[in-house]
C-alpha cells in the first residue's frame, strides 16, 4: 500500500430517543457513513460508533404519557433506530446508548475531574416552576403571550411570530405546557462548569488544524470567535429532579444536564466496542498523546455543543480533543423546510416502504460538500438524477457489454487488455477522486465520476459493439471491446463504492471479485471469468414518491403529533393549547357501531369503517390498520367525535373521527363499552 494506515475514530450526533428517524437525520448518517467506508477501503483503521441520546426531560414525559419507564421507552426506540439505520447501509461498528454503565462511568470519572480541578461553580438560580407537576420547567415548556408583539400561544424562549427572544419570565400569562398551571418563580442551587477558563485551549486547538482539514470550518471559526470577542458564559450543567439521568456525584437529588452527557456518549459507545474486540484499545484513542484522529459529523445546529463545551470538557478531564468537527447544513424538502402538512417530512420508514435506500445515498452524496450550506431534496430532480447517472449512465455501460461476453466468449474476459490508455486514465483519476472524498467534497467526486462515465459510454458508442458483433471475423475485436467496457464499469464501481456499498456487493458477485478497493483495480481484469449480468438497479418511479408523500401526510393525519414531531433539543411536542370547558363542550362524542371495516387499497395505515350512529351512518377512515385487522372490528362499539367537519382525504370523504389510545403500532386501542351502551349515545 502506498500510504501508511491511520487509525481514526469517526461519530455521527447522537439521535433522540424519543422520535424517529428522518430524512433530514440521514444526511448526517449517510455523508459520515460514506467517508467511513471510504477510509476502509483506502486501508486505514476506522471506527465509527454512535448511539442513542436517551436522557432528558421530553423523554421523560414522553415515557410517562405512554404509561412506561423510560428505559422501556428507550430501549423501543433504539431497536427502531438500529433497523432504519441497517435498512440504510449506514455501517456503525457500534451503536450504543447513553444510558450504559460505561457512559454513567465516565460521565462521573470526567465530572469528578473537573471539579477537583476547579472547573465547577455552583450558585443559586430562579427558575420556572410547576407547582401542579412539581417540575422545573424546560423554556420550551412554557407557553405564553410575547411580550412584544402580543401574539399568543408563544414558546417560553422565542416568539415565532414576531421572531423576539426572551427569557420565559418575560412571557405574559405564561401557562405550564404540560399541566397548564401557572409557573410560580422557585431557587435552586445549579452546577456550573466554567468554560471561560478554557478559552485559551480552545483558540490554540481551532487554529491547529490538521491534515486536510482545519480543527472547524471556515464559518464555524467566525461563530466561535464571536463568541471569544463577547465573553464565554459559565455553563449549566445540572437539572433538578424528576429527570431522567445519572445523578451528579455527591450532590442529592442533582442530574446531568442531557447535554453534559450526551458527547461523553461517543466515549462510551468506543469503550464498551473496545471491551469486546482484540486489538483495540481505549487509551490508544483518548489518551493526551494519541496518535489517533478522532472525528465528529454533526449538524450545524449543535456546534456550540461540540466545538466549545465539548473540548473544553476533554481538556480539564485530561483527555484528547477532536482532531475536527465536520459541520453539514440542514435538509429542506422542494425548497422548503420540511413539513408534515406537505408531505415533506419523511420518515426512514417511510421511504423505505416505497424507495431504494441506495436512492438517497446516491442523491446526498452528488449533492454534499464540506460547506455548512443546507441541502435541498428536490423530488423531481431526485428521479432525474439518480435516473440518468446511475441507471442511464452507470449500469448501461454494463448492461451493454455483459451480455456479448456470456453469449459468444463463455463469460470469458480478454486475455489482453485493448485500451491500455483508457483505462489507465480511469485508474489515475482514482487519486483526484480519493482527494475529493477525503476532504468531504462528495459532489466533486461524484461529478468525477460520471464525467468517466460519460466516457466510457462515448467509448462504447463509437466501437458499436452491436454492429461489430454481426460481422465476420471480428470476434477478437468485440470481446475486446466488452471486456474494456466491462473493466471501466469495474473501475467506475469501486469509487462509487463507499456511496452504494449494496450495489457495489451485487457487482463484486457479477465480476467475481473478492472486494473492490482502489489499490486492487490498478490492473485490468483479463482471462477473467464473470457471472451473467443481473439488473442492479431500477429506475426511480415516480408513483413510489407519490406515494412515498402520500403516505406522510396519511401519517400526519393518523399519528399523534407527537411520534412525528421534529427533533431537537426539547422538541418532543408538549401538550398542546389549552381549551376551556366551553371549547371542550362543543365536541360531540358518541357512541357508534362498526357495521363494516374494509381495508383501503393503496393505504398502509387506514382501514375504512362505516359506522352506525344509531339512525345515521358515517364513512370514516382511521389510521388504525396496525393493531386491527377489519373483521375483528365488525359489530364492535366504539367512540367517536360525531360533530367533525367532514374531511376530503385521498381515499374519499371522512365524515367523523374514532377515538383511539395507545402508543401505537400494534398498542392502539378502540374503545369496546360495556353492554348496554347503545349506538347513538351521548358520551358523559
Ligand atoms: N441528541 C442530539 C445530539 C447529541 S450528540 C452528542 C441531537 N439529536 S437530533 O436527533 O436532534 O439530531 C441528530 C443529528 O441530526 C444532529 O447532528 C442534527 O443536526 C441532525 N439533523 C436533524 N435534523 C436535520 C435536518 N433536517 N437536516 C440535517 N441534519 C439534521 O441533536
Ligand atoms: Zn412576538
Amino acid at each position: 500500500m502506498s500510504h501508511t494506515s491511520r487509525n481514526i475514530l469517526v461519530t455521527s450526533a447522537l439521535p433522540y430517543a424519543n422520535g424517529s428517524i428522518h430524512l433530514g437525520h440521514l444526511v448526517e448518517y449517510i455523508q459520515t457513513d460514506v467517508w467511513v467506508r471510504f477510509q476502509k477501503m483506502r486501508g486505514n483503521h476506522c471506527t465509527y460508533v454512535c448511539a442513542d441520546d436517551a436522557h432528558g426531560t421530553p423523554i421523560m414525559l414522553r415515557a410517562q404519557r405512554e404509561g412506561i419507564t423510560p428505559e422501556e421507552l428507550v430501549a423501543r426506540i433504539k431497536e427502531e433506530h438500529e433497523a432504519d439505520f441497517a435498512a440504510f447501509n449506514i455501517g456503525f461498528d457500534n451503536f450504543h446508548s447513553t444510558h450504559s454503565e460505561e457512559n454513567r462511568e465516565l460521565a462521573s470519572h470526567i465530572y469528578t475531574r473537573l471539579q477537583q480541578a476547579g472547573h465547577i461553580d455552583t450558585r443559586t438560580i430562579k427558575q420556572a416552576y410547576d407547582p401542579e407537576k412539581e417540575m422545573f420547567l424546560p423554556d420550551r415548556f412554557i407557553k405564553g403571550t410575547c411580550p412584544k408583539c402580543g401574539a399568543d400561544d408563544q414558546y417560553g424562549d422565542n416568539c415565532e411570530a414576531c421572531g423576539a427572544t426572551y427569557s420565559p419570565t418575560d412571557l405574559k400569562n405564561a401557562v405550564s405546557a404540560i399541566s397548564g398551571a401557572t409557573p410560580i418563580e422557585k431557587e435552586s442551587e445549579h452546577y456550573f462548569f466554567k468554560v471561560s477558563s478554557f478559552e485559551e485551549p480552545l483558540k490554540a486547538w481551532i487554529a491547529q488544524g490538521h491534515g486536510t482539514s482545519a480543527t472547524v470550518q471556515a464559518p464555524i471559526a467566525a461563530k466561535l470567535n464571536e463568541f471569544f470577542e463577547s465573553g464565554l458564559q459559565d455553563w449549566d450543567i445540572s437539572r433538578d429532579k424528576p429527570y431522567f439521568g445519572f445523578e451528579i456525584p455527591g450532590a442529592k437529588d442533582k442530574y446531568f444536564y442531557v447535554w453534559l452527557d450526551a458527547p461523553i456518549g461517543y466515549m462510551a459507545s468506543f469503550k464498551n466496542l473496545c471491551e469486546r474486540t482484540d486489538g483495540l484499545n481505549f487509551n490508544d484513542y483518548f489518551a493526551t498523546d494519541s496518535h489517533a484522529e478522532l472525528y465528529h459529523f454533526i449538524g450545524k445546529d449543535i456546534a456550540y455543543f461540540h466545538t466549545l463545551f465539548w473540548p473544553a470538557m476533554l481538556e480539564g478531564a485530561g483527555f484528547r480533543k477532536p482532531t475536527a468537527v465536520f459541520c453539514h447544513g440542514f435538509l429542506t424538502v422542494n425548497g422548503a423546510k420540511m413539513s408534515k402538512s406537505r408531505g415533506t417530512f419523511i420518515n426512514a420508514r417511510t421511504y423505505l416502504d416505497n424507495l431504494n435506500p441506495e436512492y438517497l445515498r446516491y442523491y446526498f452524496a452528488a449533492k454534499l460538500s464540506d460547506g455548512i450550506d443546507d441541502l435541498d431534496l428536490n423530488m423531481d430532480d431526485f428521479a432525474a438524477r439518480v435516473n440518468s447517472d446511475l441507471v442511464g449512465k452507470v449500469v448501461n455501460i454494463a448492461s451493454r457489454c455483459a451480455g456479448f461476453i456470456k453469449k459468444r466468449f463463455d463469460g470469458q474476459l480478454s486475455a489482453t487488455c485493448s485500451e491500455p490508455k483508457l483505462y489507465e486514465e480511469f485508474v489515475h483519476a482514482g487519486e483526484e477522486i480519493a482527494d475529493n472524498f477525503e476532504r468531504r467534497e462528495f459532489s466533486r467526486a461524484i461529478r468525477q465520476i460520471m464525467a468517466l462515465a460519460d466516457k466510457a459510454n462515448v467509448y462504447i458508442d463509437e466501437k458499436q459493439p452491436w454492429v461489430v458483433a454481426k460481422e465476420e471475423g471480428k470476434d477478437q475485436q468485440l470481446h475486446d471491446i466488452c471486456s474494456t467496457g466491462i473493466n471501466l464499469f469495474r473501475v467506475l464501481m469501486t469509487y462509487l463504492k463507499p456511496v452504494l456499498p449494496e450495489m457495489a456487493e451485487k457487482v463484486e458477485e457479477f465480476l467475481q471479485l473478492p472486494s473492490m478497493s482502489w489499490d486492487n483495480c490498478a490492473q485490468p481484469l483479463t482471462a477473467h471469468a464473470i457471472n451473467k449480468f443481473k439488473p442492479l438497479m431500477t429506475r426511480v418511479e415516480k408513483e413510489k414518491i407519490d406515494a412515498m408523500l402520500e403516505a406522510s401526510k396519511e401519517e400526519l393525519a393518523t399519528m399523534s403529533e407527537e411520534t412525528t414531531s421534529v427533533t431537537g433539543p426539547l422538541a418532543d411536542a408538549p401538550i398542546g393549547e389549552m381549551i376551556n370547558f366551553d371549547d371542550f363542550a362543543k365536541v360531540d362524542l358518541r357512541i357508534a357501531r362498526i357495521v363494516k371495516a374494509n381495508h383501503v387499497e393503496g393505504a398502509d395505515k387506514l382501514l375504512q369503517l362505516t359506522l352506525d350512529l344509531g339512525g345515521e351512518t358515517r364513512n370514516v377512515f382511521a389510521g388504525i390498520k396496525s393493531a386491527y385487522k377489519p373483521e375483528d372490528l365488525e359489530g364492535k362499539l366504539t367512540v367517536m367525535v360525531a360533530n367533525l367537519a367532514p374531511r376530503k382525504m385521498k381515499f374519499g370523504m371522512s365524515e367523523g373521527m374514532v377515538l383511539a389510545a395507545g402508543p401505537g403500532g400494534k398498542d392502539l386501542f378502540i374503545l369496546n363499552p360495556d353492554e348496554g351502551a347503545e349506538p347513538g349515545m351521548k358520551v358523559k
